[in-house]
């Protein structure tokens, strides 16, 4: 067996990546292994940008969000040209272990290369729409709820002197977790997700009311994958509410800055886990993380359901 091992993050960057990366350069080389980097998704693993890591690639990263390898979305990783290519690559290289930080989508990838080229793999979630089926915790997420908090405490601060009501819009894509958190740890008034069906209607009654009783503002969370534009929302309260109304986009900002003390440590744990995962024989897993503590997974188990949203938890808004 080989002593190479490589790593690469696909999809969109999350903060934990460059602490995941700093271990796996740190733990490779404690088990005796080669680390390798691979620069920019699969992208770089069709175009040859692999290069052996070292402490010198990783010392100071911890700190970072993004990602000090580069991320891509690849659409040439889906043909299998492209897909024989990064074969060859590797096989110059004598590698046959890789690691991949990424979502659903890159795992699905991974998944048609080993079965193509028996290139041994073990995937790490890491999204912060926390969207993927089987793990609880995704690297990233919370970095980004912290983020998204800092946010809205410091739009309460505007939205309270001015009398206004500000519709703040998380990312998620599909998946309304950082909405509900958010809503639900900064005690919004309103959060509206993809998974639950809502009427604007039904709070009419009850928000001007609380206006009569004396609130000055409203918060409300609009998960970026609900089908109205929050603009619409902000309409609504001006229109309906009788209160002045500002939208707040947050954007990107939530996929970067400062990883936080727990994506730090879960990006060590996943690291950990996923490389004596693939020394102990795991050939074509995802290392997964719940209740029961961390297990391995299948890729079709991971992307052959929906993430289930828990909805007990819409009880606490
Ligand atoms: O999947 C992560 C994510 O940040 C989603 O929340 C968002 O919908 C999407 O990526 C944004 O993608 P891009 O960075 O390509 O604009």
């Amino acid at each position: 067996m080989s002593k190479n091992i490589a790593i690469l993050c696909s999809g969109g960057d999350v903060s934990g990546m460059n602490p995941a990366l700093k271990h796996f350069v740190e733990y490779s080389l404690k088990k005796g292994l080669i680390p390798y980097f691979v620069y920019d998704g699969y992208e770089g693993l069709i175009d040859n940008n692999i290069r052996q890591a070292s402490y010198k690639d990783v010392s100071g990263i911890i700190i970072r969000g993004g990602t000090q390898i580069g991320s891509a979305r690849s659409k040439r990783f889906m043909q299998p040209e492209f897909r024989e290519m990064a074969k060859k690559n590797l096989d110059t290289l004598n590698i046959d272990m890789m690691i991949v930080l990424g979502g659903d989508g890159s795992f699905r990838g991974l998944d048609v290369f080993y079965k193509e080229h028996g290139i041994k793999f073990c995937g790490i979630p890491s999204t912060i729409d926390n969207d993927i089926h089987g793990t609880d915790y995704c690297l990233g997420v919370d970095t980004a709820l912290n983020i998204i908090k800092t946010s809205i405490d410091s739009i309460r601060d505007t939205a309270s002197a001015f009398r206004r009501a500000f519709v703040i819009e998380t990312m998620g894509r599909d998946c309304g977790y950082l909405a509900l958190i958010s809503a639900i740890t900064s005690g919004a008034e309103l959060c509206l997700i993809p998974e639950v069906a809502y009427d604007l209607k039904s709070y009419e009654e009850d928000f001007k009311e609380q206006i009569k009783n004396g609130r000055r503002y409203f918060i409300a969370i609009a998960s970026e994958g609900i089908k109205q534009e929050s603009q619409e929302i902000a309409d609504w309260f001006e229109q309906k509410i009788g209160i002045e109304s500002r939208v707040s986009v947050l954007g990107h900002l939530q996929r970067g800055g400062n990883p936080t003390i727990y994506d730090r440590l879960m990006a060590y744990k996943f690291v950990t886990h996923a490389i004596n995962g693939i020394l102990d024989g795991q050939e074509e897993s995802v290392i997964c993380y719940s209740k029961k503590g961390f297990e391995f997974k299948t890729i079709d188990e991971v992307t052959s359901s929906k993430y289930e949203l828990d909805l007990d938890l819409i009880n606490f808004l």
